[in-house]
């Protein structure tokens, strides 16, 4: 017998659409300007952190960037966000990536509630631009938890809105932080993108054309089975 999720929990930066790219070009921008220089697997640590924490992981790279007092990182942390505000300007509905839309009609046409779990404060506006605002049932972003991924407390927020249990639902992340988030509150999780950094999930795709409804159904259905095995 199939066992369906109570609750799907979605990413938005790199999973609803590809602002994880912009987020990295943003972050570059300023890190070249302070002369630190990091490549995209160092990007990977940053996928999913907040703001400040991000900058702080970037200033850690040059020694030299120790002793950055709190109001020079917030006034660092708001150039990036303008810098990426620039970039998510002409974000529009063709920029929902692909499988995205399919898939939340899917779980909508089975009555399964959404819900969106991002660290991100600009979240609002860009669930505005892509026309999706009304595709989430409800949305977790960085002003409702006090501690970001990997902390499961995104996911966990999510979850107690709906009173349902942690296990019947389903986190979808492209982040390696947001995966050992859902896998801290003991949901079920999907990966987006590739294996050697989220091979922590539960359940891995390469990109989002690849979120199949009854893939990840029948991958859920199948961990639940097992878990409830093992007690
Ligand atoms: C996450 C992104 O969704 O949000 C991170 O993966 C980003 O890259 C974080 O730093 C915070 O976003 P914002 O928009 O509040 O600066
Ligand atoms: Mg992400």
């Amino acid at each position: 017998m199939m066992d369906y999720p109570k609750l799907f929990i979605f990413d938005l930066d790199g999973v609803i659409t590809d602002t994880s790219e912009l987020h990295f070009l943003a972050w570059k921008k300023l890190a070249y300007e302070l002369e630190i220089t990091f490549d995209r697997d160092f990007n990977e640590k940053l996928k999913g952190i907040g703001r400040i924490e991000s900058l702080e992981r970037i200033l850690e790279l040059d020694p030299a960037k120790k002793g950055i007092s709190e109001e020079e990182k917030i006034k660092l942390s708001n150039r990036k966000n303008d810098y990426y505000l620039e970039l998510i300007e002409s974000l529009e509905k063709k920029d929902i990536l692909p499988g995205i839309e399919t898939l939340l009609q899917e779980i909508k046409a089975h009555q399964i509630n959404i819900a969106l779990g991002s660290a991100s404060k600009n979240a609002p506006i860009v669930l505005e631009k892509l026309g999706l605002k009304d595709s989430f049932d409800y949305i977790v972003d960085a002003a409702k938890v006090k501690r970001g991924k990997p902390d499961p407390e995104t996911f966990i927020t999510a979850a107690q809105y709906f009173n349902v249990p942690y296990d019947e639902c389903i986190g979808i992340e492209d982040a390696v932080a947001g995966v050992e988030a859902i896998n801290g509150a003991n949901m079920f999780s999907v990966g987006v993108g590739e294996k050697r950094y989220l091979n922590a999930a539960d359940y891995v795709v390469e990109d989002t054309s690849k979120l199949d409804f009854k893939e990840i159904v029948t991958n859920f259905s199948d961990w639940k089975a097992k878990k409830e095995a093992s007690v």
